[in-house]
């Protein structure tokens, strides 16, 4: 185990990194300030009125969130948009009203964000005013106020990255979870019935990228993550022991950059290299991410997995044409839009929305 990074229980998903983030000294502090504010996080969230009961939130024993324990909103609704962050800008306002029009059938029990939160320099610290006209004063449609469960982007890093999983963020909208590795667990079914879940795998990408690391590139607040081949291999393990231990029906994994895209931005050779192997082999279902601002959904033969692209929440049209059908591409959108997910033990439904909330694709896999 790794001398620098002093996470106390390897299973402990929750806020993970915020645990790992401390030096040998202060560990033990750390550790305590760290259980604190999960306990603070929890209680938040539990108080929210939305949650009201129905929503209850604990952690089980593998440090999963379970988010709900009530049987009464199955079929489970959420929706993601990533690379959002933009004071409303950019249509970011726009998408923000068709997810909360759509949110209004759906009922959505939590939102996804797959990083890029806030552009163009994350937040500079706990009491940037952007994380008001970026997030809340944005997201405030009735079908909105919900948990928001969130993973770092790059741009989160070229700011004080520990200011977004700070839980003073919680304080100031009770929405907020943002977490650089965690999982979510939520059952289906109850137990007479077979009990079934879904489980979500959420990962902080960023530092697998090479290109971040070089000194060309803008400084990023690596903080925490130090020696970097070490927290890597860490990080890798944990979700290798996370996704073959679990019993959920249904394994969704999510990070901010894509496996395989037909973006500007592309394939990451990093994830293709290290982290898809672990997830072919633990048979995840999904592997939803952002960065490229657009819509895709790839189904390549030579995996099981089928690949989500949603960073469709701001900035958009980068003038890409992929060839369609290529690489196993069956979608691939331009613009801005979302992707809302309803998924039952046997039976998980995918829709993909443009800006004007209307339905641009479909995915339908069955159990
Ligand atoms: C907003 O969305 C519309 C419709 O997709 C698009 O034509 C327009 O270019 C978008 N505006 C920006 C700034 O992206």
């Amino acid at each position: 185990m790794a001398v620098e990074n002093c996470s106390h229980d390897e299973e402990a998903g929750l806020l993970t990194g915020k645990i790992s983030s401390c030096s040998k000294s202060k560990c033990w502090f750390q550790i305590l300030l760290a259980s604190v504010s999960v306990v603070l996080v929890i209680s938040v969230i539990s108080w929210y009125p939305s949650f009201g009961g129905r929503f209850i939130q604990s952690t089980n024993k593998k440090g999963s969130i379970i988010i709900s324990k009530s049987l009464d909103n199955n079929p489970l609704h959420f929706a993601v948009v990533g690379d959002w962050g933009r004071k409303g800008a950019y249509n970011q306002s726009w998408v923000a009203a068709q997810m909360d029009k759509i949110g209004q059938g759906q009922k959505f029990s939590f939102l996804i964000s797959a990083g890029d939160n806030f552009y163009e320099n994350g937040l500079s610290g706990i009491e940037d005013p952007l994380f008001e006209e970026s997030f809340s004063n944005v997201y405030t449609g009735e079908n909105l106020q919900k948990p928001w469960f969130a993973v770092l982007g790059n741009h989160d890093y070229h700011g004080d990255v520990l200011a977004q999983l700070d839980s003073a963020l919680v304080l100031r909208d009770s929405r907020w979870h943002c977490g650089r590795e965690y999982q979510l667990l939520h059952q289906l079914e109850s137990s007479a019935h077979g009990g079934s879940y879904v489980e979500f795998f959420f990962i902080d990408t960023v530092p697998f990228v090479d290109e971040y690391w070089q000194t060309y590139h803008k400084p990023m607040d690596w903080r925490g993550l130090l020696p970097r081949e070490e927290h890597l291999v860490q990080k890798l393990q944990v979700l290798s022991k996370a996704l073959e231990s679990s019993v959920a029906t249904w394994k969704i994994v999510v990070g901010h950059h894509p496996i395989y895209s037909e973006g500007s931005h592309g394939d990451t050779v990093e994830l293709i290299e290290r982290l898809l192997p672990i997830l072919n082999t633990q048979k995840a279902d999904l592997y939803v991410n952002g960065h490229d601002h657009c819509l895709e959904h790839i189904k390549r033969e030579d995996s099981s997995i089928n690949f989500i692209t949603s960073g469709g929440g701001s900035k958009a049209w980068k003038g890409m044409k992929p060839t369609p059908n290529k690489n196993g591409v069956k979608l691939y959108y331009d613009g801005q839009g979302f992707t809302t997910f309803t998924v039952t033990s046997t039976h998980l439904h995918i829709s993909y929305f443009d800006v004007y909330g209307s339905v641009i694709h479909e995915v339908d896999l069955y159990k």
